[in-house]
């Protein structure tokens, strides 16, 4: 793909020493912008994740909380802003209710005061597959009627009822992606809110036991981290004033499937135990990704289990 739009542009990253973040970055510093901002309080990220690029003479590492405005005043050009920092997780969203409602809403509304202040070409922004909660009709489309059930999803839902009332009010244009289960390196699994794949991947390879939430049947739509990447620069390179675009890989695999492919690549011998299923876990969750392939000209490349044996190695 051809992301030379960047080349001489000031862009911000939010959330850059994160899983995705730090991905992102890296593809976009390959493209020679003429600075590029990170903004990261190193709440779940990490600052080895990008230390290679932080030396860098283009690049400004800040490390600061995005829902504080002062975080954002020593930027005096932008054009544009990658927005991926917050609390991303739905469990941690229902014990912190008031930090997710700070860092995801208020953290979201000083990016559009900044887009606004800089006039930046393009927000793109990181909402979520949450905002759709328990849904019957599968592949899910944007269409689909949001029922968010967590503050996790609500957040996520506030920010693209933000965004689009803000490209109408002052016409600041935005792209918001519903991600559905990223994967890849890089995704902490030392933590109980990381994503199932990092978590039974290095569990399988420490050959510590497994346990799955529910019966493994809920269904999920893993897609990998580099497509998440493409997704997010195919916005940005835009000329859509508004979007919001379900990100996915348009396969669905169940927990158990997941589990016993897992287990083949890693030659894992023993059997999960099953736990009671999570608060605000969902039953099934499948992208339809028709609209972002027709309005972005969005192609996953990676299939599951390609993408699991890229982590394999690099793991
Ligand atoms: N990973 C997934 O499967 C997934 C799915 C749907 C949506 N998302 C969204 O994608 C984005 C990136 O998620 P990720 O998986 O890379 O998670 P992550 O935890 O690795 O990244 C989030 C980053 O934001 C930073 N951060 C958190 N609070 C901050 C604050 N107040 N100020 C500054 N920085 C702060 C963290 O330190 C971290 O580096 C998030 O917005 C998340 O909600 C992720």
């Amino acid at each position: 793909m051809n992301y030379s739009f960047l080349k001489g542009k000031h862009v911000l990253v939010t959330g850059g020493a994160g899983f995705i973040g730090h991905h992102l970055v890296k593809n976009i510093i390959n493209e020679k912008p003429a600075k590029l901002y990170i903004i990261d309080n190193l709440s779940t990220g990490l600052k080895g994740n990008i230390e290679d690029i932080i030396g860098l003479p283009e690049v400004e590492f800040i490390n600061e909380d995005i829902a504080k405005p002062s975080s954002v005043e020593s930027i005096q050009e932008l054009d544009y802003i990658f927005h991926l920092a917050a609390v991303v997780s739905v469990p941690k969203s229902f014990e912190m209710p008031f930090l997710t409602h700070r860092t995801n809403e208020s953290g979201f509304i000083n990016m559009l005061e900044l887009a606004r202040r800089l006039k930046v070409k393009k927000l793109c922004y990181a909402s979520s597959s949450a905002v759709y909660g328990e849904q019957t009709q599968m592949p899910i489309k944007e269409t689909a009627t949001l029922n968010p059930q967590s503050p996790y999803g609500l957040s996520k839902l506030l920010n693209e009822q933000y965004a689009k009332a803000f490209q109408e009010w002052e016409y600041i244009e935005s792209i918001g992606f519903r991600f559905f289960n990223v994967f890849g390196p890089g995704q902490r699994a030392d933590s109980p809110y990381s994503g199932v794949i990092s978590i039974f991947m290095d569990r399988m390879q420490k050959g510590d036991p497994i346990q799955i939430f529910g019966d493994g049947e809920q269904i999920r739509d893993f897609v990998y981290v580099e497509d998440v990447v493409q997704a997010l620069l195919l916005g940005a390179k835009s000329e859509k004033k508004f979007g919001l675009f379900n990100v996915g890989s348009g396969q669905t695999t169940s927990l158990n499937e997941l589990f016993e492919v897992l287990r083949n690549l890693t030659h894992y011998s023993q059997e999960p135990t099953y736990q009671e299923a999570r608060k605000g876990d969902i039953k099934k969750s499948s992208a339809d990704i028709g609209l972002i392939k027709e309005e972005l000209g969005y192609e996953p490349r990676f299939k599951l289990k390609e993408g699991l044996v890229k982590l394999l190695n690099k793991a």
